[in-house]
């Protein structure tokens, strides 16, 4: 993108709704402010998005920067830091992918910075932060993406528009999960061997956390820490959130109540392995959220949807539709009244319409056949980045998925029911 337009686009309040669109064959530069683990499957997803370039990165260890920098074909940059890839004006737009903790103030830099940002979920470290993005946001006029893919799939839209078609009937609850039982699922990951303080800068990594001695555990496995991390909410609910606000046209439950405790992975964590949460919407459904990191390995992943004419289920690539039958059978009620007014019973419509049990109904499967969550949700920034139009999950959608994951962690900590205020966007 030419320095003009950008200097135009970064043109402070309103410039989001003023700003031209980015010509087609212009190319939206990135860099990338931490390359972790997601950030490499970000990296890949980028490159299928026709019309950008990666052309820098930056990480506080020095492993993962090689590996960016060989996945680019070596064509971006080793910036050192993440100031140097926000203060160089030939960047358009930066991904960030470090530990929670950073995410607030590295988004707010570079919003004021001029760069388009995509920012990875969840949106913040405490509920506060998130209005302070939003009001960066919307004074910068830079657009603002949160990482929590998954809505920009087919399968989300096909979900939500089963939803709002009524093909569900009157929803009233959705129960959702993540479960898992391994090291690797509770976050213990392994620890590079060539890890030391000469390939890990341990004060980049902490930044605006308190200040602690060289610790490679808490570097590699922040996520098992408060100070870096809100645990499983922050880390997995957040996107079930995410996804249920985008179905079904909500912004945020008016009540949360939660219960967690830290069974089994004891050594070297803090946050909670086992975590269930209910949340209760104004707009008359409910929500049951849960995770174990102690059972069901596999197939742990739950995402439905009830509803009173049938059931949705998001399962992989697949979205499977069980319609209800509506059949009832009060046979065990009947069968315990005098013989007489259980044959009388069979004899009225009601009765008659009990013998005829109906086939069960056939499921109906859709198969999303779509790009990949990620690329679809990189081809939405970019096109916002391009038309100057607000992206699928910008700051307020990342601060009410993330807000709900901080009351799931207010509630379990404090045994009290959390509510929201829906006025000034906070917890009552
Ligand atoms: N959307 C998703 O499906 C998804 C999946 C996994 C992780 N995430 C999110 O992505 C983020 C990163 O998670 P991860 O699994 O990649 O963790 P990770 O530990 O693999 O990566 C984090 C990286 O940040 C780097 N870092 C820390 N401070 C830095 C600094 N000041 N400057 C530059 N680099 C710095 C670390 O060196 C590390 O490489 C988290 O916010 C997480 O919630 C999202």
């Amino acid at each position: 993108m030419s320095l003009t337009r950008r200097v135009f686009l970064g043109g402070g309040a309103g410039a989001l709704a003023q700003a031209q669109s980015v010509a087609p064959s212009d190319r939206i530069t990135v860099g990338m402010i931490a390359v972790g683990s997601r950030s490499h499957e970000l990296l890949e997803a980028i490159k299928k998005v026709p019309g950008t370039e990666i052309v820098g990165v930056c990480d506080a260890y020095a492993g993962r920067v090689e590996r960016a920098i060989e996945r680019t074909g070596s064509r971006a940059k080793d910036y050192g830091s993440y100031e140097r890839i926000l203060s160089d004006p030939s960047i358009d737009a930066v991904t960030i992918g470090t530990p929670d903790h950073w995410h607030k103030q590295m988004v707010l830099e570079a919003l004021h910075a001029g760069k388009d940002v995509y920012c990875e979920k969840p949106l913040t470290f405490s509920i506060d932060e998130g209005l302070e993005i939003a009001a960066a946001a919307e004074k910068t006029g830079k657009i603002l993406q949160v990482g929590s893919q998954t809505i920009s799939s087919e399968s989300a839209r096909t979900l939500r528009d089963w939803v709002q078609s009524g093909k569900l009937g009157q929803v009233t609850m959705i129960r959702a999960a993540y479960n898992r039982n391994s090291p690797g699922g509770s976050w213990i990951y392994p620890i590079p061997p060539d890890a030391s303080t000469k390939t890990v800068n341990w004060e980049a990594f902490l930044g605006p956390a308190p200040k602690r001695d060289f610790d490679l555990e808490r570097f590699f496995r922040w996520r098992c820490y408060k100070e870096y991390s809100g645990g499983i909410a922050t880390d997995l609910f957040v996107h079930l959130c995410t996804t249920i606000h985008f179905v079904m046209g909500v912004t945020m439950p008016a009540e949360v109540l939660a219960m967690g405790d830290l069974y089994r992975w004891t050594q070297s964590r803090e946050v909670p392995d086992t975590l269930n949460a209910l949340l209760r919407y104004r707009e008359g459904f409910t929500v049951n959220l849960s995770s174990t990191f102690n059972s069901r390995a596999d197939g742990g992943y739950l995402f439905e949807v009830l509803g009173t004419e049938g059931a949705a289920q998001m399962a992989g690539r697949e979205l499977i539709f069980h319609p209800e039958s509506g059949y009832d059978n009060n046979a065990w009620i009947v069968s315990a009244w005098p013989s007489r007014l259980e044959a009388e019973f069979y004899r009225t419509p009601k009765g008659r319409s009990e013998l005829r049990r109906p086939a069960p109904p056939k499921e109906e499967v859709y198969s999303d056949s779509g790009p990949a969550s990620t690329v679809a949700h990189f081809q939405d920034f970019f096109s916002s980045v391009r038309d100057r139009k607000a992206p699928i999950e910008d700051a307020w959608v990342g601060h009410h998925a993330a807000s709900c994951a901080h009351l799931v962690n207010l509630s379990a900590e404090s045994g009290a029911i959390m509510r929201w205020d829906f006025e000034n966007h906070r917890q009552a």
